[in-house]
């Protein structure tokens, strides 16, 4: 931090700082903290989450970061300007060990719409400042700029796409999984720490703190507030509800495993404490409101679901047809569709983590039975119920799958008769390294399936109340450092008229 801004936050209202900090956390002194950044997420009409988590020593083995077990005093600043000369809120938080010294402030409040600077302090050091945006007030609708993307796996390249979507300067970003990945260090660009797989809390709080620290991630986290779902890598590769699916390494509690995993990534994502893990569940579907413009139901299709039928991977498996099997869980389901029938918003953004739409590998039906392919009967019960409850605009956000893909999604995928949504997925930040600018994807099996490209980066929408247009954003290289992006497709999706349209 520059001296100027030190200057600043002084000037700008912490009169009361020495009281602030003659609290519990005067007498640690600590190098400073902020190495991981700041972040904002779960924008509300009339606030949002502000988080940090205090890291001198952020990759120390036993996960604490470099700090002693004592609670820290850390204020915040909340203003209107870049520079805190207009404090619309200030306040002190307690980053306690139990927590990772991390820092979950929910601000209430503020005024719908509009940008928001923010900022911490703690023992006299001064964090990164973080820009955030409250959503509008119910009944108005201004466009959206809104990114999203997954899958980004640290070895396999550099974030250089999580920096072109700073640069992007939206309003709103997704996150739909595999924000860190779980193995142990291989052969990309560069390691992973812990170097082994990670199974305890202390080397999941390593492995996210390693993630934090890349500054191409702190830059995305600072522009604009996220809102994140996780998928499989953040606790275990392909892992169903508490099945594991590999035994590498062997043995362990796989509970034990997940409540490690949850709890870890909750300490270090900016969610609400309606959020915060119980054991080895945590609450993480739910709805949010972008004015009368967008609702957003974000889904979580890893902890409710039944395992993989006939096993992972691509296969032929009547099984995965069964009536009684569910990738959401029963009462996921319900609310899900409950949410749908209110019809909020023109836009009804569905944002989960697998493949939504019918995609079959080979002319026997073979198809994936991670994804929703594998559980179609619960597939089949979401499409019907958005139709019977008169859903217009359902968009299906995903990712998983490190290409980028665009569909229609139809009432009837054998017949092809009536398309009644649309599915967008992101390509990876970096999972699957630079890929091919030319390979092929699309397949006559799938007629419904218009888009594929195996490059990295992630999907750019502007909604508007009569239409949402999606740019399909694309890096050349993410193993070489700092390349541009640019546009491999485009479509428009017309209110009223679902499925994908040229531009
Ligand atoms: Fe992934």
């Amino acid at each position: 931090m520059t001296r100027l801004h030190r200057r600043t936050f002084l000037v700008g209202g912490l009169a009361s700082a020495g009281v602030a900090l003659a609290g519990s956390g005067a007498a640690q002194a600590i190098a400073y903290p902020f190495t991981l950044g700041v972040a904002s997420g779960e924008p509300a009409a009339d606030g949002f989450v502000i988080w940090t988590r205090l890291a001198p020593s952020p990759l120390n083995a036993d996960g604490l970061g470099g700090m002693s077990s004592a609670p820290v005093d850390v204020e915040w600043q909340v203003a209107t300007d870049r520079n805190f000369t207009q404090l619309a809120q200030t306040g002190t938080a307690t980053a306690v060990s139990g927590l990772a010294h991390s820092v979950h402030v929910e601000l209430v409040g503020l005024q719908p719409g509009r940008e928001y600077f923010y900022r911490f302090r703690a023992s006299g050091h001064i964090s990164a400042t973080g820009r955030a945006r409250t959503a509008p007030a119910v009944g108005t609708s201004p466009a959206l700029t809104m990114l999203f993307t997954s899958c980004s796996h640290y070895e396999a390249g550099y974030f250089t796409a999580y920096r072109r979507m700073a640069e992007e300067n939206p309003d709103l970003v997704l996150h739909l999984g595999d924000y860190i990945y779980e193995g142990g260090a291989g052969s990309g660009v560069r390691a992973h720490q812990p170097s082994g797989e990670i199974t305890t809390l202390a080397n999941y709080r390593v492995r996210h703190a390693l993630y934090k620290r890349d500054v191409d991630l702190q830059a995305a986290h600072a522009i604009a507030p996220w809102v994140v779902v996780w998928d499989d890598h953040e606790v275990e590769n392909n892992y169903a509800n508490l099945v594991r699916a590999d035994n590498s390494p062997a043995g362990g509690d796989f509970a034990a495993r997940r409540a490690a995993a949850y709890k870890a990534y909750y300490e270090h994502m900016p969610l609400r404490a309606a959020q915060a893990p119980s054991g080895s569940n945590l609450q993480l579907y739910r709805r949010l409101r972008w004015g009368s413009l967008a609702t957003f139901h974000m889904l979580d299709t890893r902890q409710y679901r039944d395992d993989q039928a006939c096993g992972d991977g691509t296969k032929l498996c009547p099984v995965a047809d069964d009536p009684a099997r569910t990738i959401t869980g029963a009462t996921q389901e319900a609310w899900l569709l409950d949410g749908l029938g209110q019809r909020l918003g023109t836009w009804d953004l569905i944002g989960q983590q697998v493949f939504f739409a019918q995609k079959l590998a080979a002319a026997d039906g073979s198809k994936s039975m991670d994804s929703w392919d594998g559980y179609t009967a619960n597939r089949s019960r979401i499409q019907q119920g958005w139709q019977a409850r008169g859903t217009v605009n359902p968009v299906v956000l995903t990712g998983d799958v490190h290409r980028h893909w665009a569909a229609n999604i139809m009432d009837d995928y054998q017949t092809q008769n009536r398309v009644i949504g649309t599915e967008l997925v992101s390509t990876s930040i970096t999972s699957g390294g630079d890929g091919s600018a030319t390979e092929t994807g699309t397949s006559s099996l799938n007629p419904h399936v218009k888009f594929y490209k195996n490059q990295r980066g992630y999907v750019r929408t502007v909604t508007s109340p009569t239409q949402l247009r999606v740019d399909f954003r694309v890096l050349d290289k993410v193993t070489v450092r700092d390349y541009p992006v640019k546009t491999a497709q485009s479509y428009v999706i017309e209110a009223g008229n679902p499925g994908l349209q040229a531009p």
